[in-house]
């Protein structure tokens, strides 16, 4: 099981600090909020922020992508040490394409659903060259949300293709918590955000809640 820690919810004055506290922390990744304001109403950061974090961190970099134009971020965010490249279905018609040109690029490469996105829009050709699927459990573009129920049959649905593409990651994101986090395990899912979870009590407590996550 990876948890993946939103740094959405960090303290983002002293994000340095805050990368130091998960450097000897196993199975983790840091998970990168984009947003463009376009696709989701929020703004987050973008190439000079996540520049500086790639440097100050060994810890393999998720990058969650609510934008508009996946393209242009496939191309600009090559250099920024970036292990998994997530893009929503929803934002572009050449999402197989999308997934072909950044699997050159980037190790890993996800495919993120808003929680009313048909699963159905999966094809089986996109399966195929996808690392990673992302469930989301919230409506995009805001930390802090309530988790939605109906997720757990979402992630039982890619969980049952598993006998097809045993490879392939499943994803959550959005209110994952200890009160879903073994549920979610339990349908499948191998690979959990959390962001005000993990940030919201201080550094203390940041490898007690990861462990949460993980029983
Ligand atoms: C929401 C983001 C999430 C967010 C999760 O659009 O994709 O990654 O940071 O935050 P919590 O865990 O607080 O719901
Ligand atoms: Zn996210």
């Amino acid at each position: 099981m990876i948890i993946s820690p939103s740094l959405l919810a960090c303290d983002f004055l002293n994000i340095e600090a805050e990368l130091e506290c998960f450097k000897d922390f196993k199975d983790t990744w840091f998970h990168l909020d984009i947003m463009d304001s376009h696709f989701v109403p929020n703004l987050t950061f973008g190439h000079p922020i996540v520049k500086l974090i790639s440097k100050k961190t060994e810890i393999p970099l998720d990058a969650h992508f609510m934008v508009s134009n996946p393209e242009f971020f496939i191309d600009t965010f090559k250099d920024f040490n970036i292990h998994n490249f997530t893009f929503h279905i929803e934002s572009t018609e050449k999402t197989l394409e999308l997934i072909k040109k950044a699997k050159k690029i980037y190790p890993s490469v996800g495919i993120s659903l808003k929680p009313k996105t048909p699963l159905t829009a999966v094809t089986d050709e996109m399966l195929k060259e996808l690392d990673l699927i992302l469930i989301m459990s919230v409506e995009p573009g805001f930390g802090g949300q309530s988790f939605i129920e109906e997720s757990y049959a979402r992630v039982e649905y890619f969980n049952k293709l598993k006998t097809n593409y045993p490879n392939l990651m499943i994803q959550v994101d959005g209110g994952v918590s200890n009160k879903n986090a073994k549920k979610l395990q339990e349908s499948g899912a191998n690979n959990l955000v959390a962001g005000s979870y993990i940030f919201k009590d201080g550094p203390l407590t940041y490898k007690n809640k990861i462990e949460s996550l993980r029983r």
